[in-house]
């Protein structure tokens, strides 16, 4: 497999025996996820059979990179964190090489942001991808309203028009009635696939073919996770992390945090927290998710860890490469607190921080998981990502409440319809 966990130090923490036979118990999960997803009713677990939608992805991607030097993605929520997720992947190489289109999402609605987005884009170098699965968000709707404005009134309406991109369900709805009126091209949004689980559609990856990514490897590696957690559930990896996951809510370990030492998956630790909070957060139960990045959350949030309330687990995620061979050598660092770092590469600096942070942890008899990675491309995000999502659903599962759904969001909407028909 691509990458191997190492949860030992769990079980200085929790009960093996409850361990192995709550792992046992939730085997049965894994086949009804098996049978829903063979059935059709799961198409979430089924990457791999969506050959025909990454061709037309790439087309698509083709189209906006020819025209267009920069690209907009309006949405919010999962509608903008898949993407996200995705494109965070090298971002910062891609952004100082201008290998790619300039990505920017517009995931909020704050006015300050928007008057100066207005004020610094050129109309004619910019495209538009409106991303809503229920086509009916106050937040994106809002934003497309916007957009479409300026873009129409420097460029006139039948021009804008060719600046924009829909995704949305494949039913009537503001957003598609919006998009037939105005000859704006749309494409479905995945049927029986929620927001944020559709990282691994054309929400999550048609901006990342944009960003130049090869999204037949990320759907490959997400495809052989579910091959060996459909295959082999009494080795799932997936199924360890749900089940321990679920064994900390119940010993009083209600916050998981998820924090790589990777920067390309500063993005893959946002959506986390989004779908482990939307997907579990039911019933007065769930935890609550902390993302952060290392070794820069070392200097935010370690002291908590180490020294804080005991009510935690951490999940770090490493990858042991040396692409900087060059070597730390500098006569200020000689004869200094730091003339240890003399001689030593980044590498050396980020893994010997990390193993710091683990060992001081782990000394303080906390929980932690690891991942140690030996690459990282395309494939292994893909894994990662679809590793994720087998672990927040059964988790769910586990829990016997439905991941699938997040009821309680739709109180606040209502309350906020309600002030905003009253304004005004
Ligand atoms: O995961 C979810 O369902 C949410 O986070 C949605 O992605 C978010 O509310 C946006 O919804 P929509 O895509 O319908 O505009």
């Amino acid at each position: 497999m691509f990458f191997k966990q190492n949860i030992e130090s769990y079980f200085d923490v929790f009960s093996k025996a409850d361990y192995n036979s709550l792992f046992a118990d939730s085997i049965k999960y894994l086949e009804e996820l098996k049978s829903d997803n063979k059935s059709g009713k799961l198409p979430l677990f089924s990457p791999d059979t969506q050959s025909c939608d990454i061709d037309q992805i790439i087309e698509v991607a083709n189209e906006i990179k020819s025209h267009f030097q920069h690209l907009i993605i309006l949405g919010t929520g999962g509608s903008s964190l898949c993407g996200q997720t995705l494109t965070g992947f090298n971002e910062f190489e891609r952004r100082i090489s201008k290998s790619s289109p300039e990505i920017t999402y517009m995931d909020n609605v704050d006015p300050n942001t928007f008057e100066a987005f207005f004020q610094s884009i050129k109309a004619d170098d910019c495209c538009f991808l409106v991303i809503s699965k229920s086509g009916g968000t106050l937040e994106t709707m809002s934003q497309f309203s916007l957009c479409h404005s300026f873009m129409s009134e420097k460029l006139g309406s039948e021009k804008a028009a060719k600046h924009f991109y829909i995704i949305t369900d494949p039913i009537k709805n503001p957003l598609r009635d919006a998009g037939n009126e105005l000859s704006i091209k749309i494409l479905d949004h995945k049927k029986d696939i929620g927001g944020r689980f559709s990282i691994l559609t054309n929400v999550g990856l048609l901006p990342a073919a944009v960003a130049g990514l090869d999204i037949r490897k990320i759907c490959f590696g997400a495809s052989q996770i579910v091959k060996s957690n459909f295959d082999n559930p009494q080795n799932s990896e997936s199924l360890q992390g749900a089940v321990l996951s679920y064994l900390a809510m119940e010993n009083d370990k209600n916050i998981n945090v998820y924090m790589p030492y990777i920067d390309s998956l500063k993005n893959l630790s946002s959506w986390f927290r989004q779908i482990w909070s939307e997907s579990l957060g039911k019933d007065n139960r769930g935890s609550t998710p902390i993302n952060g990045i290392g070794t820069l959350d070392q200097h935010s949030q370690l002291q908590l860890y180490l020294d804080g309330p005991d009510d935690k687990i951490y999940t770090f995620v490493i990858l042991k490469n040396e692409r900087v061979t060059q070597k730390i050598n500098s006569d200020f660092l000689e004869g200094s607190i730091l003339s240890y770092a003399n001689g030593k590469t980044l590498s050396d600096v980020i893994f010997g921080s990390y193993h710091g942070t683990k060992e001081a942890l782990v000394a303080h008899n906390r929980a932690v998981r690891t991942f140690e990675l030996d690459s990282l491309d395309e494939t292994i995000l893909g894994a990662l990502v679809m590793n994720l999502i087998f672990e927040t659903v059964l988790t769910g599962k586990i829990m016997n409440i439905d991941p699938f759904d997040q009821p309680a969001v739709e109180e606040s909407k209502i309350i906020s319809k309600k002030l905003l028909s009253e304004m005004v």
